[in-house]
């Protein structure tokens, strides 16, 4: 059956960009100059997903209306002779079917996901954070699916390698590989930030999740966890001990934006990789590097 929705978790409170989300949302922060919410969106619709829900809060209706037309605008910048630009906003407007749900109260990212639980029904549905940023030709999540569809529609968790001294910084993968190129796992169990020493493995997990609709009864059974929060972690885990839960190796670069340091990084990146751009920012970066090092 072919997945068609996305679930993109939107309701956190970004306490690491603060200031900065005091008023906006992390998602509507720009790299370069299109907001991180937009990669996540566009990586969805490269995937063959025909709907997107949001699982806002309070203050978070500029993601919603970034999604939407603006007519207004869309006819100023036509009469204005920037009719490419128009044209850009409105593809935007035209991207995908929106639709949101509340998360009245910040209870985890467990809690999100269940949020959406009536407008996913019974389908397998793609979870996407939207501040991990995956670069790769082929986006992430269709390389989730492909795995998930060649493997009798399990849910299948995105992984990616990590130095051993940084396990403890990620929900850490324990699982014996299924294929020859090691790169699909059967999942024993998620263990949250281990210490090096400890970590089965070094497979760790961003923000990517192809999940079917039992996750949704697994959510309803566990307790608060780490930090008070209802924790997607502990329901996967739940999951993985009575239903085949695969995790994937996939490939491209991932920045962690939702960090000021990951973001600064993707924000470079996005700059140089953009060709005209390219020199002036190359110059640029050298003129500082001289600067702050004398
Ligand atoms: P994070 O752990 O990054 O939390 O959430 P955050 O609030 O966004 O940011 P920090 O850590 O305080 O700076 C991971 C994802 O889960 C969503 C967030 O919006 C983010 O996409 N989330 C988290 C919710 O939607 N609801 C929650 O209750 C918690």
């Amino acid at each position: 059956m072919k997945i068609r929705k996305a679930v993109i978790p939107v309701a956190g409170k970004g306490t690491r960009f603060l200031p900065a989300t005091k008023e906006i949302p992390k998602e509507m922060i720009p790299i370069v100059n299109k907001p991180m919410i937009h990669y996540a969106v566009e990586e969805a619709v490269l995937s063959g997903i025909e709907q997107i829900i949001f699982v806002t809060s309070s203050g978070k209706s500029s993601i919603e209306d970034y999604f939407d037309r603006n007519l207004e605008l869309e006819q100023f910048l036509e009469k204005n002779g920037k009719s490419h630009l128009a044209t850009e906003i409105r593809e935007i407007g035209q991207m995908t079917e929106v639709t949101t749900v509340r998360q009245k109260e910040q209870l985890g990212l467990g809690h999100a996901i269940n949020c959406a639980k009536d407008l996913i029904g019974d389908e397998t549905f793609a979870v996407i954070l939207a501040d991990d940023l995956v670069v790769n030709k082929e986006p992430v999540t269709k390389q989730l699916l492909t795995i998930s569809r060649e493997n009798e529609g399990a849910s299948v968790i995105g992984v990616m390698e990590v130095e051993r001294s940084e396990t403890y910084k990620y929900g850490i993968v324990d699982g014996q590989p299924i294929d020859s190129k090691k790169e699909t796992y059967k999942m024993n169990k998620m263990v949250e930030k281990p210490k090096p020493e400890e970590a089965p493995t070094t497979l760790a997990t961003p923000g990517r999740y192809i999940l079917g609709p039992e996750i949704f009864s697994y959510l309803e059974r566990i307790p608060k966890g780490v930090g008070g929060e209802y924790q997607l972690t502990d329901a996967i885990n739940l999951m993985a001990s009575e239903m085949n839960v695969l995790a994937h190796i996939f490939k491209g670069t991932r920045f962690d934006t939702g960090s000021i340091k990951g973001y600064l990084d993707a924000t470079m990146e996005f700059a140089l990789m953009d060709e005209e751009m390219r020199p002036d920012i190359i110059n640029l970066m050298k003129e500082k590097i001289t600067a702050y090092e004398n």
